[in-house]
């Protein structure tokens, strides 16, 4: 016979001895069982043997088609025990997770929706209106003559086209005013509406001013508005936002959009407008006061402006700067902080 079973045998060891992987496994198995593998070829081959070394070498061929079957199941469970290994490996619950980061509200966020809130509650409802705006709607319709200094392009970021007539030009709006405009124009009162919103002014920037920063309008239209009324509410406002031990002032003042106009303070919430003795507030420099809006009754050029019928309606109106409020409220010193988005900042809120 001219099979070496020896050598078939030594073969088939190494062979199996070299598998890595699943594929190397079936390579084996294609080379010994497969139809034109090596031991197909031996039992077909068996017809050319003498009928005396027939029985003995199919035996011997049957033989081997058995161990290279067993062989062959016996590294399939050992690959796949090793594969599964691995896979405990890669999924190692005892590993500490990979967080993923939770995102925070932004101070400035924080204080418009406190603010809001306020408001809501008294029944305002919360408009918002485009950052591009016409120097009509900023300006002229608010009452702000042409001469005004506001109007400068100092003091305004107009967008380039030279070409518009004067109340079509477009800008970026320096206040949330515009937006009476737009509410006023579409509705009738009765109206009570908050305006949160970024505005605009090529102001250069320190601590304590920003190109951009956020304010928040609030207007009330009604027959028989008073003044009175403003100030409950601001008072109400003031209380829900820094505390019940809050007061309150209003300061005469110039807008061109309210007459009567005021500023409006409350006492210094770091020294309680206890008036320090030998030792400077450092939040209100020693003079107990904050100054935190401008409030007034909403002039009659500006009803006249959106179309209301003379003499019908009063109102009132405010205007108050969100950063300078979340300042107050959090101790912060610099503008410039809420706009860096340093996290160490950000998450102490
Ligand atoms: N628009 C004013 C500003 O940007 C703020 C303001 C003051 C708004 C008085 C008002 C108001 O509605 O009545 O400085």
């Amino acid at each position: 016979m001219s099979w070496d079973i020896k050598d078939i045998s030594r073969q088939i060891q190494e062979d199996l001895n070299n598998i890595k992987d699943s594929s190397g496994l079936e390579n084996f198995r294609v080379k010994y069982l497969g139809r034109k593998g090596m031991i197909s070829q031996m039992l077909s081959n068996l017809s050319d043997l003498s009928a005396e070394e027939r029985p003995k070498a199919g035996r011997l061929a049957n033989e081997l088609k058995q161990k290279v079957s067993f062989l062959i199941n016996e590294k399939k469970a050992e690959l796949t025990q090793e594969h599964d290994t691995k896979k405990v490996e890669v999924l190692d619950f005892g590993l500490p997770g990979i967080s993923q980061e939770i995102g925070h509200e932004h101070p400035v966020s924080r204080v418009i929706n406190q603010v809001c809130e306020i408001f809501v509650k008294l029944g305002f409802k919360i408009v918002e209106g485009p950052e591009i705006e016409t120097e009509f709607n900023n300006f002229t319709a608010l009452n702000i003559p042409p001469d005004h200094p506001s109007r400068d392009g100092f003091d305004t970021f107009y967008l380039k086209q030279s070409t518009r007539p004067v109340d079509k030009k477009l800008l970026l709006r320096s206040h949330t005013s515009p937006v009476q405009i737009r509410v006023m124009k579409k509705y009738a009162p009765p109206l009570a509406v908050v305006v949160p919103g970024r505005v605009y002014r090529p102001d250069a920037v320190d601590a304590s001013h920003s190109f951009m920063f956020h304010q928040i309008e609030g207007f009330l239209v009604d027959k028989q508005v008073r003044f009175s009324e403003l100030k409950g509410v601001l008072v109400h406002f003031a209380k829900e936002l820094f505390g019940k031990d809050i007061q309150m002032r209003f300061r005469p003042h110039f807008f061109p959009f309210t007459e009567p106009s005021a500023e409006v303070d409350i006492s210094c919430i770091m020294c309680k407008n206890k008036k320090a003795t030998d030792q400077r507030c450092s939040v209100c420099g020693g003079k107990s006061w904050l100054e935190i809006l401008g409030a007034g009754m909403i002039h009659p050029h500006v009803f006249e402006a959106v179309g209301y019928p003379k003499g019908k309606y009063t109102g009132f109106a405010f205007g108050m700067g969100i950063e300078r409020i979340a300042m107050l409220k959090y101790g912060i010193n610099d503008i410039r902080l809420f706009f860096e988005n340093d996290l160490r900042f950000l998450r102490q809120f």
